[in-house]
């Protein structure tokens, strides 16, 4: 009886062992939390105790992939799996590899092992965004404080924006940095550094963020003189430009009155041409008829051009009239109508 007492004790001890370690399946050692830099490969590690049924990746809780001791199946082809086996105590480690990680692959990592639990992990992406000043290098007054614009585009998270100048770090109390979330969650913003020059210098601003080895920058030239040639002051151009413009006004002005003058002299001095010329061709009708003895009186048929302020004489030199004022011959011009058969008539309209 004592014997048959002892097997079942080391039955139970032995099945108990058994149980134990046969199926001592367990995460030993889970993914670890990683920042990396958009483009990067951001890779995690799963190690299980020998004996594991099945092993499952996700990321950001979509599927990744499952695998077990004889296969792996995979969902996405952008991650890379791998395993190795530790040969001493056969432990096996997963590996996975998210190659070129964008902002969208943030959030958790998760390895599972089947009938017990998970380990997960948080994966940050950063972004480098652009950086720019955006007033260009250009030319200021010598000891006039002017501001500078760093702008910087599409980072995550807020960089840490620094300025130098002339490789000397600025002083914290000479600039102020503003940013905002985008719709996105990336970040923009502006910092304005107060900047007083005597000489030329090189201004550097710098943006931080924890996964860039260095900071990127940008930097611009800042000449100082007396004469701000190039760059008008912007009083001096709102100026000019209205000076300009008004100028440009006045002269349209000035060119639409003439125009529009020069248009009604023109359609009055026609008709009054064409009346003048029936008067000359009457006149000259006359003339003909009754040129014997007469031709002194030729002079008096008036010549009807109303811009030649010419004096007419007479065969015998004396000015018998001179066109008068434009206004008044025209004023009268249409006396001409009448068939000036008697000369007399004439000669009393022309001399105003
Ligand atoms: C990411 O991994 C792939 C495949 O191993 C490799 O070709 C590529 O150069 C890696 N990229 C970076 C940024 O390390
Ligand atoms: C482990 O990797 C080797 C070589 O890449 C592969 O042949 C094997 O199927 C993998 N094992 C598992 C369980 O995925
Ligand atoms: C960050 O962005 C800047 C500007 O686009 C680029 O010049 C720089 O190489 C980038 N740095 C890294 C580490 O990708
Ligand atoms: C530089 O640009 C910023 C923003 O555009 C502006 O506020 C600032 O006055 C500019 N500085 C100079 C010196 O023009
Ligand atoms: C800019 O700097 C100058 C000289 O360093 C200082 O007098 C001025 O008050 C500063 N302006 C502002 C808004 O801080
Ligand atoms: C920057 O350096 C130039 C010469 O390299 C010097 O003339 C200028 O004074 C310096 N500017 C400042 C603000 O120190
Ligand atoms: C500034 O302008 C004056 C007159 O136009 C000129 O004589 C002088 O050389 C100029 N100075 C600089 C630094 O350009």
């Amino acid at each position: 009886m004592e014997g048959k007492g002892t097997s079942f004790v080391l039955h139970v001890t032995l099945l108990c062992l058994t149980i134990y370690f046969g199926s001592h399946a367990q995460i030993l050692d889970g993914p670890k939390d990683l920042t990396v830099l958009t483009g990067s490969n951001a890779s995690f590690l799963c190690t299980v105790a020998r004996d594991w049924a099945s092993i499952t990746w996700t990321v950001n809780n979509l599927f990744v992939v499952s695998i077990s001791p004889t296969a792996g199946s995979m969902s996405d082809t952008d991650i890379i799996v791998r395993n190795s086996t530790n040969q001493v105590n056969l432990a096996f480690t997963s590996e996975i590899t998210i190659l070129s990680v964008d902002r969208t692959r943030s959030g958790k990592v998760q390895c599972s092992l089947l009938f017990y639990g998970f380990q997960e992990a948080t994966l940050t992406v950063q972004v480098n965004g652009s950086l720019e000043i955006t007033n260009g290098s250009i030319t200021i007054r010598p000891n006039i404080p002017v501001y500078l614009s760093c702008r910087f585009l599409n980072w995550f998270p807020v960089p840490e924006i620094t300025w130098r100048i002339n490789e000397t770090t600025a002083n914290q109390l000479s600039y102020t940095t503003d940013y905002v979330y985008g719709n996105d969650q990336m970040v923009n913003g502006a910092s304005l550094l107060n900047i007083t020059a005597e000489y030329k210098t090189t201004v550097t601003c710098l943006a931080k963020i924890e996964t860039l080895v260095s900071p990127q920058s940008t930097s611009v030239d800042v000449t100082v003189s007396d004469n701000i040639s190039g760059s008008l002051d912007q009083t001096t151009i709102i100026i000019i430009a209205v000076c300009v413009s008004v100028g440009c006004l006045l002269i349209i002005i000035i060119i639409v009155v003439t125009v529009v003058c020069c248009s009604k002299k023109k359609k009055r001095d026609t008709s009054y041409q064409s009346d003048a010329w029936k008067v000359s061709s009457i006149k000259s009708d006359y003339l003909q008829t009754s040129q014997n003895g007469r031709a002194g009186e030729n002079n008096l048929s008036y010549t009807p051009e109303p811009s030649s302020r010419i004096s007419y004489a007479n065969s015998d030199n004396s000015v018998i009239f001179a066109v008068a004022p434009m206004r008044h011959t025209l004023e009268q011009a249409p006396e001409y109508r009448r068939p000036a058969t008697n000369p007399t008539t004439v000669r009393h309209i022309t001399h105003v």
